[in-house]
């Protein structure tokens, strides 16, 4: 299985902090962002990872990571040039997959499981993480019945569950055809839930609950919760 990490995008819930730098290079206590979703797919079992980024934050991130070596992992590197959605950036790591499953990750999304048995059972379709949370509006939420995912509505102003769609997800290598046919959504982005709607259609979706933390940090209260939490928990957060 190859690892797919989203660190592109404006970050405009972060300004002024992302007027010099790209939002997954802000720092999480003691490293910057885009080490949490690394060292969740590390972890996963996972070491071949193309790293989607902005044209403008390219050479930092290779800065930082390089070809991934110290962290016993092989990077490469793309740019997405403008910010059109995360199923348009994944589309873009069509090439790097080939005929492999891939586990698309986002870069402000930080886990502390260890998702290795999740990965290796993954087989084909699509595979969701899901997380009980307050404040569902503000992500994919989910519909169960029973154990079967029945519907995603991306950020509902009503929700019907409070169970987020959280930023990992696992596919088989026909998700290029599906994103292939997205059409944009009324924010001008090509949305990762109309691909997860697709495979939920096709009856080919499960999904699993995340346990322990999960943070997105892309606003300033979570970024400084996050930083707060790892503070508090560095052992589970080390490279
Ligand atoms: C994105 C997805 C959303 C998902 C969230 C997880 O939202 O569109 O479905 O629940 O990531 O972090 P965004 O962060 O782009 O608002």
């Amino acid at each position: 299985m190859k690892g797919v990490l989203l660190a592109g995008g404006r970050g405009t819930r972060l300004l002024p902090l992302t007027k010099l730098t790209n939002k997954h290079l802000l720092p999480i206590f003691d490293k910057q962002m885009v080490y949490y979703p690394l060292l969740t797919l590390c972890k996963a079992g996972i070491r071949e990872v193309l790293i989607l980024t902005t044209p403008q934050h390219l050479k930092d991130f290779k800065k930082l990571l390089g070809d991934g070596n110290d962290l016993k992992m092989k990077l490469s590197y793309k740019v997405q040039k403008e910010a059109s959605g995360i199923a348009h950036a994944l589309a873009l790591s069509k090439s790097f997959v080939g005929k492999d499953n891939l586990a698309l990750i986002l870069g402000d999304n930080i886990f502390e499981e260890d998702f290795s048995a999740a990965f290796k059972s993954f087989k084909s379709g699509a595979r969701i993480f899901l997380k009980a949370v307050k404040d569902p509006q503000r992500f994919g939420v989910a519909t169960l019945a029973g154990k079967k995912v029945v519907e995603i509505i991306e950020k509902p102003k009503n929700p019907k569950t409070n169970l987020a769609v959280v930023g990992l997800y696992l596919y088989d290598a026909r998700v290029f055809d599906i994103v292939k046919n997205l059409k944009p959504s009324q924010r001008g982005e090509l949305e990762i839930t109309d691909v997860n709607n697709w495979f939920v259609k096709a009856g080919e979706i499960d999904s699993r609950n995340v346990k322990g933390k999960w943070m997105d940090a892309g606003t300033f209260e979570s970024l400084v919760s996050a930083s707060d939490y790892v503070k508090k928990n560095r052992d589970k957060f080390a490279l």
